[in-house]
């Protein structure tokens, strides 16, 4: 099994969290949409200005294997998980599911009654298998292009009107 520890983001993370997140947006999401869709969802070179007040905003925690960041989620303690990024050299080896059950486990211990997501058709499977259940689907803009995504919900309680 793949060693990996879950920490607490800190500042020295911000280039390999931008290099996690393009990386990951440009080569598995690649199946799912165009070209000019990726580079307009993860522009070359990336923002640090705009990553680190995006951030500022959020809580994160970054997932380690041999000392390589291999992953990152980020979220609200109102349950909206804002991202989940595995970077493509880690994908398929259960990063993304422990950093999604350290989230889980935050949001429940501070009375989150569901979670809810964002979620691109690449990570619609992971979501799936997680136990959410689509809202509504939804096309977006970003920097020019459309994208196709998925709002999603899972209930952390059994009071749907949460
Ligand atoms: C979605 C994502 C975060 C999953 O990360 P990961 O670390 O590879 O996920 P895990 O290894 O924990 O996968 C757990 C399970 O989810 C499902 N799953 C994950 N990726 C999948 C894929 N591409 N196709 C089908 N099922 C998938 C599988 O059931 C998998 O279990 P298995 O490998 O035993 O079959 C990653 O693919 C990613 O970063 N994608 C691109 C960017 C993106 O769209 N991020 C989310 C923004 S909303």
């Amino acid at each position: 099994m793949l060693p990996v520890n879950e920490r607490p983001y800190q500042p020295a993370d911000l280039p390999a969290v931008m290099e996690a997140y393009t990386a990951s947006i440009r080569t598995l999401a690649a199946p799912y949409y165009s070209p000019e869709q990726l580079a307009a969802w993860a522009p070359v070179p990336p923002d640090p200005a705009r990553w680190q007040e995006r951030l500022a905003r959020l809580h994160t925690l970054v997932a380690e294997a041999d000392g390589i960041l291999a992953g990152f989620a980020s979220y609200t303690l109102d349950g909206y998980l804002d991202f989940l990024f595995t970077h493509p050299d880690f994908a398929r080896r259960g990063v993304a599911s422990r950093l999604y059950h350290r989230v889980e486990s935050a949001l429940r211990a501070a009375g989150a009654r569901r979670v809810t997501a964002h979620v691109s058709l690449a990570a619609r499977p992971f979501f799936d298998r997680q136990g959410f259940q689509v809202e509504r689907e939804e096309c977006v803009e970003c920097r020019g292009a459309y994208l196709r995504r998925f709002a999603m919900l899972k209930q952390l309680t059994e009071d749907q009107a949460a």
